[in-house]
């Protein structure tokens, strides 16, 4: 068997969460509704008219109260980077204020305390999943214009308080998934049947247009910041040799590099320019819009977790039963109980592609398996023995090993719910990813309280050993 030569110094190891995943506190501090607020379900029913009060969200984790004891959990597996998403709606509570929120503000200054008293250093998500409602409400999302103004006024806020704590930003999570959940990535609540491909790839180009402007604003406001586009990595296979089904691969592809091409070349690829053309969708795209473009990214991060199959054949375009973002499902590969395919050396072909690609640095800012646990007594300590977490982690992280000794810059690893989170695209509490065990159930019962896993103490070793271990 290969082994990787080894991690290098200084590559960040931790975990990562997002705001309305994990905080709950959902109307404290003068926090606004976000879209959150009118999916209960996430993606796995309709959105409501109005927030429901049946939203495990409003809690979630808690961390909006527990974070100091969170944050030392992560510090005790020897953490070194932390990924969390500031709530846009804590700090402008309907996104589209002239002034900010100061008491949401104060709470993120007091995570950032947390972090720096044990030496981690934050990784912040400025958009992830959680456009306030209002801006959902009033504007239909990114469909509107007027959204690049509110976050170019948002991310203002947040490099001129933060910027002298925080060197790693992350503009967009996830950017590409706007293709396929408009409302949780873009906020348009128009419904996906009725929405038009002209609104939705403007809504494409006015988020690109903001990430670029975001990092035109770092720039100038703090300097020394590092600033990456997010991206949901899917490697997609050709189901059979034929070359329809590479070109059918390659077409696929295209839908999710764009948005990395973008980031990093300041401009439309042709391929895409050929999409527009072919739809009939003519893009308002100014000369400004243009020059911003050009302020791109210092690195690339990604989400990886399972690769997809293509093909040309109709007949064969058997979609995957969890593949949220389309692609056809892989007979070659086990899946997780919700449908996700498990391929640890799809992650190690996304590092090399990208890298080959962009020649950017990459972050893995996600990965993980979401699982159901079952707590239970050993050695009159509870935990989880959770022994597939730590072989579907171990197995990935052998990969971003393997990807290192490729010659691919990876920065650090970040595992995804670190602390067990609800979940975004079904709502659930026992789809659970955590090195941490929260006791919460789907019917919101429990007590919170935090437990290690297995995979705490194995994740502990892992970033000891800066990789050895595994
Ligand atoms: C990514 C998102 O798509 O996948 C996260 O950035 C999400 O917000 C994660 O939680 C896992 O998905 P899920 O649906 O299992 O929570």
């Amino acid at each position: 068997t290969t082994r990787a030569p080894g991690f290098p110094d200084g590559f960040l190891w931790g975990g990562a969460t997002a705001a309305n995943q994990v905080e709950g506190g959902f109307d404290e501090g003068g926090k606004g509704p976000s879209i959150q607020d009118v999916m209960a379900r996430g993606l796995s029913g309709p959105p409501t008219i109005a927030p429901t009060p049946d939203n495990l969200k409003h809690v979630a984790s808690d961390f909006y109260h527990r974070y100091v004891e969170d944050i030392a959990l992560f510090a005790e597996m020897g953490f070194t980077v932390y990924r969390f998403s500031i709530a846009w709606s804590r700090i402008f509570p309907r996104g589209d204020e002239e002034q900010p929120n100061e008491e949401g503000l104060a709470f993120y200054d007091r995570v950032l305390d947390e972090l720096e008293k044990h030496g981690i250093e934050p990784l912040v998500t400025i958009s992830h999943y959680e456009t306030p409602l209002h801006l959902a409400q009033t504007y239909d999302g990114w469909i509107s214009r007027e959204l690049i103004g509110f976050y170019e006024r948002y991310a203002r806020v947040l490099f001129e308080r933060y910027g002298n704590r925080v060197r790693y930003w992350l503009t967009f999570n996830e950017i590409n998934s706007l293709l396929h959940a408009p409302l949780m990535s873009g906020g348009i609540l128009t419904p996906r049947e009725r929405l038009t491909d002209q609104d939705l790839y403007q809504a494409m180009h006015h988020e690109l247009v903001a990430s670029a402007a975001a990092t035109r604003i770092a720039r100038e406001v703090t300097p020394q910041a590092e600033i990456g586009c997010m991206i949901l990595a899917m490697p997609t296979y050709p189901l059979s040799p034929s070359p329809d089904d590479a070109l059918a691969v390659m077409t696929a592809d295209h839908t999710n590099l764009v948005f990395g091409d973008v980031h990093t070349r300041g401009r439309y690829p042709g391929y895409f320019l050929r999409t527009l053309r072919e739809r009939g969708i003519e893009l308002d795209i100014t000369d400004e819009d243009r020059d911003i473009l050009t302020n791109t990214v210092d690195f690339v991060s990604f989400s990886y977790y399972m690769s997809v199959c293509e093909t040309a054949d109709a007949d064969k375009r058997i979609v995957g039963a969890g593949n949220i973002m389309g692609g056809v499902h892989n007979p070659t590969l086990e899946a997780s109980e919700w449908g996700w395919q498990i391929d640890p050396v799809g992650l190690r072909i996304a590092l090399n592609q990208f890298w080959d690609r962009w020649q950017k640095p990459l972050f893995v800012v996600e990965n993980g398996i979401g699982a159901r646990d079952e707590l239970v007594e050993t050695n009159g300590v509870l935990t989880v023995e959770d022994d597939y977490r730590i072989s579907y982690l171990n197995d990935h992280l052998v990969q971003v090993g393997e990807a290192v000794a490729d010659g691919v810059e990876v920065m650090g690893y970040t595992a995804w719910g670190c602390i067990d989170i609800v979940s975004a695209s079904t709502a659930q509490m026992s789809k659970r990813y955590g090195l941490i065990y929260v006791d919460r159930n789907d019917d919101g019962t429990g007590t919170l309280d935090r437990y290690r896993k297995k995979s705490f103490g194995w994740y502990a070793d892992v970033i000891r050993t800066n990789g050895a271990s595994l």
